[in-house]
């Protein structure tokens, strides 16, 4: 299949909604990262971008819509708190998890009686799900277990051959996946963090929001997972990275001791004897978010092996940046 990458206008946007019609899939940019879209309600569609990905068949597609209409067609029980969220935060990086209605197949939902619902405030994106009145299924345009793509050319990278169409609407602007809460049982739960935050949802709820165990430490495989992505190799890239929690003197003095590649921050480029690949100010997580993924593709054209990572902060936006971080180092943090 030949991949065609075009910019977002009336013509190719008019060519994406047809596709995603036809049961087809389209890589189009949202505001967090690109998504891979088709339609959530067609079984063939989904599976569709099951395989595009190489995706494990057990974790479940968040599905995007355009308005509240929507909401209530793949929604079974909408609670209050999930209208508060979605007042404070949609359009935006957020993703609720709420029982689903029977709109929604058992591929989209991987067999799953919840969905997880956002509504994108990306312009390219809303208007193709309303222009095609579809809710649409959309996980990150990477093969599954690579970081996820924040431009076009990553998108075709992975995706040449597989896909019909790549929308290229530029870089995006927050740079990590929406936030995923879950409304579905008990109290509220993040499973996965991201730009809008534990305290945000918190204040909006007047409620304590927890987080899920995933986040920060390693699950280990027959432990219960309530979202799958939690237990998946995530965000890999070839290169061996490890976090380092340390000092600046320490850190410096192991990675020029093993000439090893430096993940670091802005500032300190300078001030190492090493290929540093630099992934933002230390005191700006929003931008580490923005970075990131892009630090960790670039790891890999450098032919990086090993990579000492610097130790992000794990306050509010940086608990994001931490948790993928965290995966693509497959959990290891020395602290010296
Ligand atoms: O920002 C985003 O959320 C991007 C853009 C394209 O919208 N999408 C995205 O999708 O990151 P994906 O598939 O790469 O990640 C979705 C995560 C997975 O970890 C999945 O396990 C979890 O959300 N998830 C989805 N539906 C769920 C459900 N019903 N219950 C529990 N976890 C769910
Ligand atoms: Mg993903």
């Amino acid at each position: 299949m030949d991949t065609q990458i075009f910019k977002p206008t009336q013509d190719s946007i008019r060519t994406a909604c047809d596709i995603i019609r036809n049961g087809g899939v389209v890589a189009i940019p949202t505001e967090t990262v690109y998504g891979l879209f088709a339609d959530a309600t067609q079984s063939g569609a989904c599976a569709g971008i099951f395989a595009a990905k190489d995706r494990p068949q057990d974790n479940p597609l968040i599905v995007h819509i355009s308005d509240y209409n929507m909401l209530k067609e793949v929604a079974a029980e909408i609670p209050e708190d999930a209208m508060k969220l979605a007042e404070a935060f949609w359009p935006g990086p957020l993703t609720i998890i709420l029982k689903k209605t029977a709109l929604i197949p058992d591929t989209t939902s991987a067999g799953l009686d919840t969905v997880g619902i956002r509504m994108p405030s990306n312009p390219v994106v809303l208007e193709i799900i309303s222009k095609t009145s579809l809710p649409l299924a959309g996980p990150s345009a990477n093969r599954s277990g690579r970081p996820s793509p924040t431009d076009a050319h990553t998108v075709y990278e992975d995706m040449k051959g597989r896909i019909p169409l790549v929308l290229d609407g530029g870089d995006c602007k927050i740079g990590v996946e929406s936030t995923v809460v879950s409304l579905a049982g008990v109290q509220p739960v993040i499973f996965r963090p991201g730009y809008i935050t534990k305290a945000r949802l918190e204040d909006v709820l007047h409620k304590e929001v927890l987080l899920s165990k995933g986040i920060t430490e390693e699950l280990s495989t027959d432990e219960k997972v309530l979202s799958p992505g939690l237990k998946h190799k995530h965000y890999a890239p070839k290169a061996d990275v490890v976090i380092v929690n340390a000092d600046f003197e320490k850190y410096k003095q192991l990675v020029e001791s093993e000439n090893a590649a430096a993940l670091c921050f802005d500032e300190y480029a300078d001030r190492l004897n090493a290929v540093c690949v630099c992934y933002g100010s230390e005191k700006d997580s929003a931008q580490q978010a923005v970075k990131l993924f892009h630090c960790l593709r670039k790891l890999d054209e450098i032919g990086a092996g090993k990579v000492y990572a610097m130790m992000p902060s794990t306050e509010d936006v940086g608990l994001a940046v931490y948790n993928r971080l965290l995966r693509a180092a497959a959990f290891r943090v020395v602290n010296l």
